[in-house]
């Protein structure tokens, strides 16, 4: 690996003098980079025609599958994934955003609608997603945050038996190998020696140690938000070891390499579920690799770990969905189910910016210039390449009860040692239009910035995925329908008062600090800073957190919405489960790969429970 990463970083650092496209030089580079890797031969095993398990999908979830059930000898797993290998310069925190314009990504965008990414191009929303070994935890901003314990609280008390809080964090504690030496101290909350390593950057801008000097200004305390109280500010505890990303596929299926019960299928996109008509009993899948068409069998189970997108839509073209919509596609229905429904996530205001008197923010291009941040990365994963994307710090408020010590946050403020202008690609990612950036971000290109993305973490808004048509390739319909429910604008609004509040601390005003405040010009009749102002900024520059979830609801059977039981199997249909962030049936306070590790380690206990119950 050294050598080639070495190769790769001079040939980005000589593509540096040509200023003008320096954004697309460096997309360029590491698409061909990444190609090159990719071409490399890959040690694929003939698969077999039948399997105990088959897993679809290598993501977060799906390589957490793949090595907790080949623990068990005698089970022989099979693991599909649509996408290609995950290599070296995936690993780079810093890179992060580049991976969205690579084929490790879906790009997914939603439907034009009139209520949230008025200002991106076409209206639509960018929903980036892993199609790589590794799933979204490849192209994610490596925050680890487990939501908080009402969170799981609420999903028991939906009727989802087995997953209260008390339940379910031994599962976190089990895939967790945290390197935070405070935090290891807490065995309530935290350990060590799991496959998933938990760590801070090694870095921090000047910007990211005022933010928390901020809060604890405005009397707020610093904190582990995964540990006993979540409101208070930290800097984020992320899924990186020694300062490179800690994937699950890195976590999970690097150290079991040697297993022989585990067979890896890569660029192998998953057509089918195999049903049969009668019994209702899953018994295999077809995919698709190099336009050949493959049956393979399961002789225990199917496993749908497709994400929160495609999960939904496999079931769907399988048969498993809203009758009604079905039908209009021309597929036979073998189960009715809300397949689809219950889509949610997590949005945050992306304009807020501020913009300080000195050389503090991570702009790209001054840390391309000094070689020593190539040096320093390259010798020891240490410096400002190791920021994970330019997220830097959180807080946690719970804006309902602010004088409660241990509140139950419904805002997040993810904070960024930069902002839109700090990178060149950086408005790509969310489809932000020309006329938007240049009326209100381009007279600050070049200045220093930071920005908050305040986050509704308890959204009320829910959307749907519905299928195009019936063939599997063919790319969802995604209704986003954010801010359907007028009280999630509310909270947004209580965020951002929030995020002025901090703005205007000793800790920022001594870097200069003052509020960007060039109006996006559909929203300047309200006046810049008006209640209505910001609610109208929240509906053009409508960033999402990539926490789509909740589209295979899980749920009890007194649930009509439900998809799954608590055991995660698909109702109606045997030998089916999904596992994955869409069975999630309410969104937690905080990020969802955390949560999708937990769900995952806790269903491959249930599946061992479950065979090993039968065999008795
Ligand atoms: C850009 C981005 C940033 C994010 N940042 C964070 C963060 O900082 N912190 C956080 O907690 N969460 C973050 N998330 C969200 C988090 O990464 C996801 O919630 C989590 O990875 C979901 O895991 P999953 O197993 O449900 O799906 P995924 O990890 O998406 O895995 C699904 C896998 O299935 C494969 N697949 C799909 N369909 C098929 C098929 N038909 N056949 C074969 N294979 C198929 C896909 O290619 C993919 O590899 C982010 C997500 C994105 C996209
Ligand atoms: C970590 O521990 C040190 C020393 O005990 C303490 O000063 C600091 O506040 C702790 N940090 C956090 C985030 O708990
Ligand atoms: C971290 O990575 C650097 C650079 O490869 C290496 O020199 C160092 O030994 C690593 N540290 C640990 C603890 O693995
Ligand atoms: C930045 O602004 C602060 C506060 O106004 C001021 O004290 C400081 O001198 C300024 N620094 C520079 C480099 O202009």
């Amino acid at each position: 690996m050294g050598p080639c990463f070495l190769l790769l970083l001079m040939i980005v650092g000589s593509a540096i003098p040509q200023r003008p496209g320096i954004a697309d030089s460096l997309i360029n580079i590491l698409i061909q980079g990444m190609r090159q890797f990719n071409e490399e031969p890959r040690n694929e095993r003939n698969i077999l025609s039948e399997y105990d398990f088959i897993i679809v999908g290598a993501g977060t979830a799906g390589c957490v599958m793949a090595n907790r059930l080949t623990e068990v000898q005698n089970w022989k797993v099979l693991l599909l994934e649509a996408g290609r290998e995950e290599n070296f310069v995936m690993d780079i925190p810093i890179v992060a955003n580049f991976l969205q314009f690579t084929e490790a990504n879906w790009k997914y965008k939603t439907m034009p609608s009139s209520s949230a990414c008025l200002g991106h191009t076409n209206k639509q929303c960018n929903f980036p997603r892993g199609k790589v070994m590794g799933g979204s935890s490849v192209l994610n901003y490596m925050i680890y945050s487990r939501g908080n314990r009402r969170d799981y609280d609420y999903w028991e008390k939906l009727g989802n038996t087995g997953w209260s809080y008390k339940d379910i964090l031994p599962y976190f504690r089990k895939s967790e190998d945290n390197t935070i030496p405070n935090l290891t101290k807490d065995k309530t909350y935290h350990s060590t020696g799991g496959y998933l390593t938990v760590s801070y950057a090694p870095y921090r801008t000047p910007l990211a140690k005022a933010f928390i000097e901020a809060g604890l200004e405005t009397g707020a305390k610093e904190l582990d938000y995964n540990g006993e109280v979540q409101t208070g500010f930290s800097y984020l505890q992320t899924t990186m070891k020694n300062g490179t990303r800690w994937s699950s596929s890195r976590a999970f299926l690097h150290p079991i390499r040697k297993r022989k019960n585990l067979h890896v299928k890569k660029m192998s996109m998953v057509t089918k579920i195999l049903i049969d008509p009668k019994t209702l009993q899953a018994y295999g899948i077809e995919f698709i690799q190099n336009n050949r068409r493959y049956v393979v069998r399961a002789r225990m189970e199917v496993i749908i770990s497709a994400g929160a997108i495609n999960s939904p839509q496999l079931l769907m073209v399988s048969g498993i969905g809203p009758k009604e919509h079905l039908t209009k596609m021309g597929i036979p229905v073998l189960q009715n189910l809300k397949v689809g429904f219950n889509l949610m996530d997590h949005i945050a205001l992306g304009g807020l910016t501020f913009i300080v008197n000195q050389s503090v923010s991570l702009r790209t291009e001054h840390l391309l210039d000094d070689q020593n941040n190539f040096v320093e990365y390259l010798a020891y994963h240490k410096g400002p390449f190791s920021i994970p994307g330019g997220c830097e710090a959180a807080a946690f408020y719970d804006l309902q009860h602010p004088e409660d010590p241990d509140g139950y946050p419904d805002i997040e403020l993810l904070f960024q040692g930069g902002s839109i202008v700090s990178e060149p690609t950086f408005r790509r990612n969310f489809g932000i239009s020309d006329e938007l950036f240049d009326a209100v971000y381009k007279p600050i290109e070049n200045e220093h910035t930071w920005m908050v993305l305040p986050m509704v973490l308890r959204p009320k808004s829910k959307g749907r995925i519905m299928l195009k048509d019936k063939n599997p390739l063919s790319k969802p319909l995604i209704y986003h329908n954010y801010y359907s429910e007028p009280e999630d604008m509310e909270t947004m609004l209580g965020g951002i008062k929030k995020t002025l509040e901090l703005g205007n601390t000793k800790a920022f005003k001594r870097l200069g600090s003052k509020l960007h405040n060039i109006p996006i010009p559909a929203c300047s009749r309200f006046g810049f800073g008006s209640d209505d102002y910001w609610r109208c900024a929240s509906r053009q520059l409508t960033f999402t957190i990539y926490h789509q979830s909740g589209t295979c609801k899980m749920g009890p059977a007194s649930d009509p919405e439900a998809v799954v039981n608590p055991r995660l199997q698909v109702y109606g249909v045997s030998r089916l489960r999904v596992v994955d962030a869409s069975v999630i049936p309410y969104i937690p306070a905080g990020h969802t790969n955390a949560p999708t590790y937990m769900i995952a380690e806790k269903a491959a206990d249930m599946i061992k429970e479950d065979w090993d119950a039968k065999k008795k």
